[in-house]
């Protein structure tokens, strides 16, 4: 029995390089909240996917832009920067300043053409870490959603 094809056989292709598609997500995390927010996660067994490679900083306040747009020009197709809660920062700013640099940051993907959704910015404290492995699981099923990074080297 022959089944009628339904899509032209291009767009079956794509959906199918789609369908095993498993997206690289690199995250930096805050030293003092999400990164032992993550390692509770870990240590927790929570259920996240593996897509993660973790940068661990002291504040999110020294991410410089440069270093997320770097992550996505290297090949990460998605870039989770998490840090302390607003009001929690060790060095008092540090998040509302890469809050304010994020907003600057998505204005500038969105120029350049590249969706803006390739890049999240989440608070999660050290004792939060059911926050960051949801917030993991999140990123990886919107960037399933938004598919390769098109500017990424593929390494
Ligand atoms: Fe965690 Fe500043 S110390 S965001």
């Amino acid at each position: 029995m022959i089944t009628p094809k339904t899509t032209a056989p291009g767009k079956a292709v794509r959906k199918d390089k789609k369908s095993t598609f498993e997206p690289r997500i690199m995250a930096f995390c805050c030293n003092w909240c999400s990164y032992a927010g993550a390692d509770l996660a870990g240590t927790s067994r929570m259920q996240m996917p593996p897509n993660v490679r973790i940068i661990r900083v002291n504040c999110t306040g020294r991410i410089d832009i440069s270093f997320i747009l770097d992550a996505l020009y290297q090949g990460a197709d998605g870039v989770l920067v998490s840090g302390c809660h607003p009001g929690d920062c060790h060095y008092t700013s540090g998040n509302l300043k890469m809050k304010s640099r994020f907003a600057l940051l998505k204005r500038l993907l969105e120029e350049a053409g590249l969706e803006p959704e390739r890049v999240h910015l989440q608070w999660a404290s050290a004792a939060e870490g059911e926050v960051f492995a949801e917030g993991i699981t999140n990123m990886v099923e919107r960037i399933k959603k938004l598919g390769p990074n098109p500017v990424g080297r593929r390494i």
